[in-house]
């Protein structure tokens, strides 16, 4: 008999959650999504993104992580069998200026999701990042290689939730999967990200920040690899894992902005700027693991993503 799924979504009003809800809904599993519409970035995206929800039939409970009496009661209301656990305060910057913030919602946050789904005896598919690679220099970046050397708080959250989910499998028999995004990008994005600021940017004329003088590079993923990602890791529903979800195609920060440039059909004034803290030189996946394991395999090029995301942009700014 196939089991029933029933799927409790956190983050459901950012970027990521709020494809992968729809990827769920779309083929028939019952999901429910949960965010406290924060105010990190522009709201008002948060809430266009849950109107488009909601037009589908997807409801978004309005909560916070550290919220334990409400997170337990709309799980258990909901009888879920799944946790799809994506909210977090993202972004190696943030973690630098408001740690406190962090820390509350990566780590406390973390904590009070996983106790609510020990206690329902539910599967628990988290986001971990590639940031947890931290200094690692060993290219591609496999599941094996050290993530005890993070060069930001928000590596260091992550990591810590990949440790704690480990102890909770191991002492509970819960099942656990930990999934290390890498620089994921698409149309309703994240407007702190460099892509959408530097579209942003280039389109109204302004320069725009290249840090470590464009000698950077980064695995960009397109958001529907990893929805596939998502969706394959629930089914597995392994006892405890962990799997990178990159494009495994590390790019030159400079044929980025090219791409970008090219799509846009402008030139970018660069203001070439020092490596910022936190940040690392280069991230790029192995994925040798998750197509085992997932039959996990990248389709969209760099070229058609940026594409669909400047579309996106477009229709959406008007
Ligand atoms: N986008 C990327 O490139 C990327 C890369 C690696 C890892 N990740 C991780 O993937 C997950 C999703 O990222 P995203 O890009 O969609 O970010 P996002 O900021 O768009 O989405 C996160 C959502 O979580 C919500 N949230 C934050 N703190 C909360 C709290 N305390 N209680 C309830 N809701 C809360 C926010 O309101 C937001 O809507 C995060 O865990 C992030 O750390 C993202």
């Amino acid at each position: 008999m196939i089991e029933e799924k029933r799927i409790f979504l956190t983050g459901a009003a950012g970027f990521i959650g709020f494809h992968a809800i729809q990827a769920f809904h779309k083929r028939g599993d019952r999901v429910i999504g949960y965010d406290n519409f924060n105010g990190y970035y522009d709201p008002a995206l948060k809430e266009a993104r849950v109107q488009e929800l909601k037009k589908i039939g997807i409801e978004v409970i309005r909560g916070d992580l550290c919220d334990q009496e409400k997170l337990d009661s709309e799980m258990t209301e909901f009888g879920t069998t799944h946790v799809v656990h994506l909210a977090a305060q993202p972004g190696v910057r943030s973690s630098l200026e408001n740690p406190q913030a962090c820390v509350k919602s990566n780590e406390e946050g973390f904590v009070n999701v996983i106790e609510s789904c020990r206690k329902l005896n539910a599967k628990l598919i988290y986001a971990s990042s590639s940031s947890v690679y931290g200094l690692n220099k060993k290219v591609p970046f496999s599941e094996e290689d050290r993530t005890d050397q993070p060069a930001s708080l928000y590596g260091a959250t992550k990591k810590s939730n990949e440790v704690t989910a480990h102890s909770y499998s191991h002492v509970y028999g819960m099942h656990v999967t930990g999934l290390r995004f890498f620089t994921v990008y698409g149309p309703w994005g994240r407007p702190d990200m460099a892509y959408y600021l530097f579209t942003k940017a280039i389109m109204n004329g302004d320069p725009i920040k290249v840090f470590n003088h464009g000698k950077m590079k980064r695995d960009f993923t397109y958001i529907d690899d990893v929805v596939d990602g998502i969706v394959a890791a629930v089914d597995l529903g392994a006892e405890c894992e962990i799997f990178n979800l990159g494009n495994h195609k590390s790019i030159e920060l400079g044929t980025f902005i090219e791409t970008i440039e090219n799509t846009l059909g402008k030139k970018a004034e660069k203001k070439m700027l020092p490596m910022q803290l936190g940040d690392v030189v280069e991230t790029y996946a192995d994925i040798e693991h998750s197509r085992a394991e997932l039959g996990f395999e990248p389709k969209v090029s760099i070229e058609e993503g940026i594409q669909k995301f400047i579309d996106w942009y477009k229709s959406y700014y008007k």
